[in-house]
């Protein structure tokens, strides 16, 4: 397949040029597009064929249902509905405080959404997401988008355009080039289902922010092994997932008895002629003289932008060619969480206690 690479102004955007991206979903093809979290991959909403086309593209598992994005409130009740006043009352609180931005919201599907899109669960993930782009891109469509991230299924998620062009050249009709950006992790996917809202994936959008809104809130611990859960609520959690090609492993304890522990970690896989790579704070690049390649995750206090660096990171090792990843672990304050999780997620679960 011959993909497209439009590049539009972030700022903004060419209204023929998001026209015509807008023309190619409306009529079943795949656009990949940036929004403030990570780049997607679109299709309309209402077309399984298409949807299913987005599978096909990722090498995606049938079983990981797809975000519905939409740009108003209207669209968002063309794809979904409440099944209480409760229900009603928290989605339009935390969308008056959230949205558009990095928060998707569980609720009921309604007929018209294929079971393409939400995997055949009764449920909808909708989101209105703030990127100028994106947001063009739907009102030109016409149509809400179904889209996962505009990764191949199992490789760290897109934030730049060259991540998507590196993944997705060939295998969709148009990859937007929109510039890079600026959240880094993906949306805070929240479930309006039960009595309370649960996070079932952290992201930018904290269960303590959600909890300021609605009064409580509940997490689905993500630390569990594969394998270790059949069943967890939100199916994306259970993958090896936003994996880097090498090993990775995440230490944790203080951040001294980290710095030592990686420390000797490297002369050991260097002795065994093995290339090393360390995903790092600021403070702390300067003790890993001896790897092959250091990462700066940035400041240890700013979860922020710990999460802009992380995707890209992954990537860069990649490119490096090391064989083996040792990462610090962040801690899980605020944004840290969404950071932790993606870690967690890419190291397969492997965390280590660094020793004193
Ligand atoms: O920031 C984002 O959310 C990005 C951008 C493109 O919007 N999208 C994204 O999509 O991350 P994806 O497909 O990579 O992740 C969607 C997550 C998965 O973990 C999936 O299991 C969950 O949302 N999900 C979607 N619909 C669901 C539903 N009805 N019930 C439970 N979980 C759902
Ligand atoms: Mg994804």
């Amino acid at each position: 397949m011959k993909t497209e690479i439009v590049k539009i102004d972030p700022a903004r955007p060419e209204p023929e040029k998001m026209e015509y991206c807008g023309a190619v979903i409306r009529y079943g093809g795949l656009v990949a597009f940036p929004t403030e979290t990570v780049y997607g991959l679109g299709a309309n909403a209402f077309d399984a064929k298409s949807v299913g086309n987005i599978f096909e593209a990722k090498g995606r598992p049938g079983d990981n249902p797809l975000i519905v994005h939409v740009a108003n409130y209207e669209t968002a009740l063309r794809a979904g509905r409440f099944s209480s006043e409760h229900q009603q009352e928290l989605f339009y609180a935390l969308g008056a405080r959230f949205w558009p931005g990095p928060l998707t919201m569980i609720i009921h599907r309604k007929d018209i959404v294929p079971y393409r899109v939400t995997c055949g669960l009764e449920t909808v993930g909708i989101r209105m997401p703030a990127n100028k782009v994106a947001r063009e891109l739907i009102l030109r469509a016409g149509v809400p988008i179904a889209a996962p991230s505009a990764n191949l299924s199992g490789r760290p998620s897109p934030t730049r355009a060259s991540h998507v062009i590196e993944d997705m050249k060939g295998r969709v009709d148009v990859i937007i080039d929109g510039g890079d950006c600026e959240v880094g992790v993906e949306s805070t996917v929240v479930d309006l289902c039960g009595t309370e809202p649960v996070v079932l994936r952290p992201g930018f959008v904290t269960k303590e922010d959600i909890a300021r809104v609605a009064g409580q809130c509940g997490e689905f611990d993500w630390r569990f092994n594969e394998g270790a859960v059949d069943r967890p609520p939100s199916p994306g959690m259970k993958y090896r997932h936003y994996a880097p090609g090498a090993e990775m492993i995440l230490y944790e304890g203080n951040a001294d008895d980290v710095a030592g522990t990686i420390r000797h970690r490297i002369s050991e896989e260097k002795s065994l002629g093995k290339r090393v790579g360390v995903l790092a704070t600021q403070e702390h690049i300067c003790y890993y003289k001896d790897a092959d390649a250091v990462l700066s995750l940035g400041p240890a206090k700013d979860g922020a932008e710990h999460a802009r660096a992380l995707f890209d990171s992954l990537r860069q090792f990649d490119a490096r060619g090391v064989d083996v990843i040792f990462a610090e672990s962040t801690g899980c304050e605020g944004v840290d969480d969404a950071v932790m999780n993606r870690m967690f997620r890419a190291a397969g679960g492997k965390t280590e206690k660094a020793f004193g």
